[in-house]
Formats: C-alpha cells, structure tokens, sequence
C-alpha cells in the first residue's frame, strides 16, 4: 500500500460554525475520514463526538485522536445508513462529508482513481462486490444506469455497449 496522506476537509469553517458545537454537546461525524470535521469540533469545545467511518483503513487515526480526546470522542466501524442502530442516543448534531477522501483517492491499491494503473476495485469498504465484478459482470442497463446516475457521464448510452464487446474480448481488469 503506498503511504496513505492526510485529507484536508474543505469548508471546514463553514461547517464547524453550522454544528454551533458547545460545550457538553454531543456530536456525530457521520464520515470519520482522517477525522478533519471531529477534531475541529472537539477543540472548538468541550463537546463528546462519535465517529462513523465504513473504511477499515481509518481506524488507526481513530486511534490516535482516541489517545489524544479520550472519552470525549469514541468511533464506531459502520454504515451511515445503520446510523439509528450505531448510535442510540439523542444527539445535537451530524455532519455527513460524503464522498471518498484523499486517502482512498490516492491509494492506487484501492482501485478508485484512474491517475494510477491498478486493479479495479472501488469498494469503501474493502468487502463484497468490487468495481471489477460490476464492470465485468453487470448487465448493459445496470452499466449504463450507473454511468448516468452515479457517473453523471453524458455518454453512458454509447459507453455501456463498448463495456460489453470489450469484456467479451477479455475481461476489463485495471483502472486504466
Ligand atoms: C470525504 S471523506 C471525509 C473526510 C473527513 N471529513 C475528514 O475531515 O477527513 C468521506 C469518508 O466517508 C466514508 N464513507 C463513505 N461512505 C460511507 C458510508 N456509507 N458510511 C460511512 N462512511 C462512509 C469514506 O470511507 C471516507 O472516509
């Protein structure tokens, strides 16, 4: 793996000043990443925030934020989708900085960025189905619709059809 750089959260400011964090409150980061947004909120008070990341890979930032705020902020491997189940009680605010961080951007073995040459993968949280199985397996409509929806990509109805000759050729292994 190469080695993994900080993400820097942008509108960190904004979103700090949104939260109105005070003291005693209780606060969820919905997307931990490298822990931008939580450690903003927890040195602007003396507030309690609970982490929520899917990514295996951000548990040793976790770590270390753990040894610095101590029980001031606890991080819980999981969905933000599961949100209600992860986290039981009443909050005062959550902030979602949704989207993929640098980290994950910059980690060729990841398989999200096409700046590097790897294998396809694209899997947040490094189980289950990966970008390889999709692009492989997945039907022309399904492709197509992820293109459009997810891709935002103009083309989608020419590109879907061109996956499946290639792949019948040999299968689409990298990101390139
Ligand atoms: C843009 S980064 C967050 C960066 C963070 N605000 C910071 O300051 O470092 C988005 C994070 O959300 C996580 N993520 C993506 N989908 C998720 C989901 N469904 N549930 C929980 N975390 C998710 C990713 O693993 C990634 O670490």
């Amino acid at each position: 793996m190469t080695e993994p750089q900080r993400h820097i959260p942008v509108m960190l400011g904004q979103v700090i000043e949104a939260m109105s964090v005070k003291k005693g409150g209780v606060y969820v980061d919905a997307t931990f990443g490298f822990g931008g947004y939580t450690s903003a909120m927890l040195d602007k008070a003396d507030c309690k925030v609970i982490a929520i990341d899917r990514d295996a890979e951000v548990l040793g930032r976790a770590r270390e934020l753990k040894a610095k705020y101590g029980a001031r902020f606890e991080f819980k491997p999981g969905r933000f989708s599961n949100l209600k189940d992860l986290v039981a009680q009443r909050v005062d605010g959550v902030v979602f900085d949704i989207g993929v961080s640098s980290m994950q951007l910059d980690d060729a073995e990841r398989g999200f960025s096409f700046l590097h040459e790897a294998k396809l993968d694209m899997r947040m949280s490094q189980t289950g189905r990966s970008a390889y199985d999709v692009v492989n397996g997945a039907s022309e409509e399904t492709l197509a619709d992820i293109l459009y929806r997810f891709g935002e990509e103009k083309k989608y109805l020419q590109i879907a059809p061109r996956i499946l000759v290639r792949r019948a050729q040999k299968p689409i292994e990298t990101t390139t």
